[in-house]
């Protein structure tokens, strides 16, 4: 099929799929309307950050003005001090999953979670918002948020206080550098949870937290994302003249840059890793995460080219018949298929989702590696046109997993 007719076959379908999941109400504790797209219209039922970004990217394809109602919807929540919460609970469901309680401030019922998730918002408005410049003050305020309170070495790189802040709730990196390296499923699940505890008893106050060390990561595809938004944010703001905000946010993504290459490389492993804890340890687990840093614009010369040769296009690491899996095949804690334990689930920990391949794909696309990227959007078409747009895939078998009618697996839309 010729790539314009696929891509109008894929558009019909996305907006079918945005217009199931899309739910709307009344919120009396915001006195507004909402009206969002919820990742899947089974459990996944509110508004999280960067699917948000996500879906209005695919938007922007097609429907802009849905496109800048949905971050508009999401910016309604927004912190008076500019902080932005991975999930929004909007709607009347009186009873929240369990886990919305632990991962928000003391509440009966909790508005917002109050930990965050990559901000892929700057990266997503300026595919959108080419000339109109609405959300921008409020996304550079979250920006200077996450400066103020999650870099408290001041080395430019933003620190994340939960696992579920990555967006890759359980990703082996957090284990590692809670010194866990077994399998038992309810021992992993402490692990991974008891980071929040303690940050629901400090309030969820980041300062505090990151002063107590417990877990404090310097992530690279948070940082990632942070670094090419912020970009995002400093070119927008010199489309509208405003220059000394456009250099100080250049500024701020260069060091945060910078930081990220020289601290994150392992130069015997040769590949990124995510750093931890004050002393800035590496937490030397090989993930898709460790290929993110391929989106920076800074990433040149052997590091680059040892990425690609070294592990990307390696059978026994990355290089699977459906690549990217989410941690490297070599990697004792890599699991191709879903979690085995169905409502017990433990996510990213093997397979491939189309979210982090998106990330992948653009940035090898930004270095000129455009065979490979087209390699690699030709095997996610052929999971998506077998098993639907599901929430995630076997990365040997393209078999797909969990949720149907996953918003952000259309993302395969912009790499078209
Ligand atoms: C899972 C993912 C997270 C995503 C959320 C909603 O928790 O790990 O990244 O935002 O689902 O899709």
């Amino acid at each position: 099929m010729p790539h314009s007719e696929l891509k109008t076959k894929l558009i019909k379908n996305a907006r079918q799929i945005f217009s199931d999941n899309t739910i709307r109400g009344f919120s009396k504790w915001k006195n507004t309307e909402f009206k969002f797209i919820a990742p899947s219209n089974k459990e996944y039922v509110f508004q999280w950050l960067w699917d948000t970004a996500f879906h209005a990217i695919v938007l922007s394809h097609f429907d802009t003005k849905w496109a800048k109602e949905e971050i508009l919807n999401f910016l309604k929540a927004q912190g008076e001090d500019g902080f932005l919460p991975h999930i929004i609970f909007w709607g009347s469901k009186k009873r929240l999953p369990h886990w919305a309680y632990i991962e928000s401030a003391i509440s009966i019922r909790p508005r917002t979670s109050s930990i965050t998730q990559p901000p892929v918002f700057g990266i997503a408005v300026e595919e959108i918002y080419k000339r109109d410049k609405e959300t921008l003050d409020k996304l550079a305020r979250h920006h200077k948020w996450l400066i103020d309170n999650r870099d408290n070495d001041n080395d430019g790189l933003i620190s994340i206080i939960s696992p579920n802040e990555s967006g890759m709730d359980e990703l082996p990196v957090f284990q590692v550098a809670a010194n866990y390296t077994g399998q038992q499923t309810t021992r992993l699940h402490y692990t991974y949870r008891k980071g929040d505890l303690k940050n629901y008893r400090y309030k969820f106050n980041s300062k505090k937290i990151l002063e107590k060390d417990y877990f404090n990561v310097e992530e690279l595809l948070f940082n990632t994302v942070y670094i090419e938004s912020t970009r995002s944010l400093s070119r927008l703001y010199k489309e509208i003249n405003r220059t000394k905000e456009s250099e100080e946010f250049r500024k701020i993504a260069e060091k945060a840059e910078k930081a990220l290459l020289d601290k994150c490389w392992d130069s015997k492993d040769e590949i990124f890793y995510s750093v931890y804890s004050s002393t800035e340890k590496m937490a030397k687990v090989k993930t898709a995460a460790s290929l993110a840093p391929l989106f920076l614009e800074g990433l040149k010369g052997s590091k680059l080219e040892k990425l690609i040769k070294k592990h990307l296009l390696n059978e026994n690491e990355f290089w699977t018949p459906y690549p990217f899996p989410s941690v490297a095949k070599d990697e004792p804690y890599y699991y191709p298929n879903d979690t085995p334990l169905y409502k017990i689930k433990l996510l990213w920990r093997g397979p491939t989702w189309i979210s982090t391949n998106w990330l992948i794909v653009k940035g090898l696309r930004k270095h000129g590696y455009n065979s490979i990227a087209d390699g690699v959007v030709m095997r996610m078409i052929e999971m998506i046109e077998k098993e639907g747009f599901r929430e995630y895939y076997n990365p040997e078998t393209g078999e797909g997993y969990r949720r149907q009618n996953f918003g952000w697996s259309t993302l395969i839309i912009d790499l078209l």
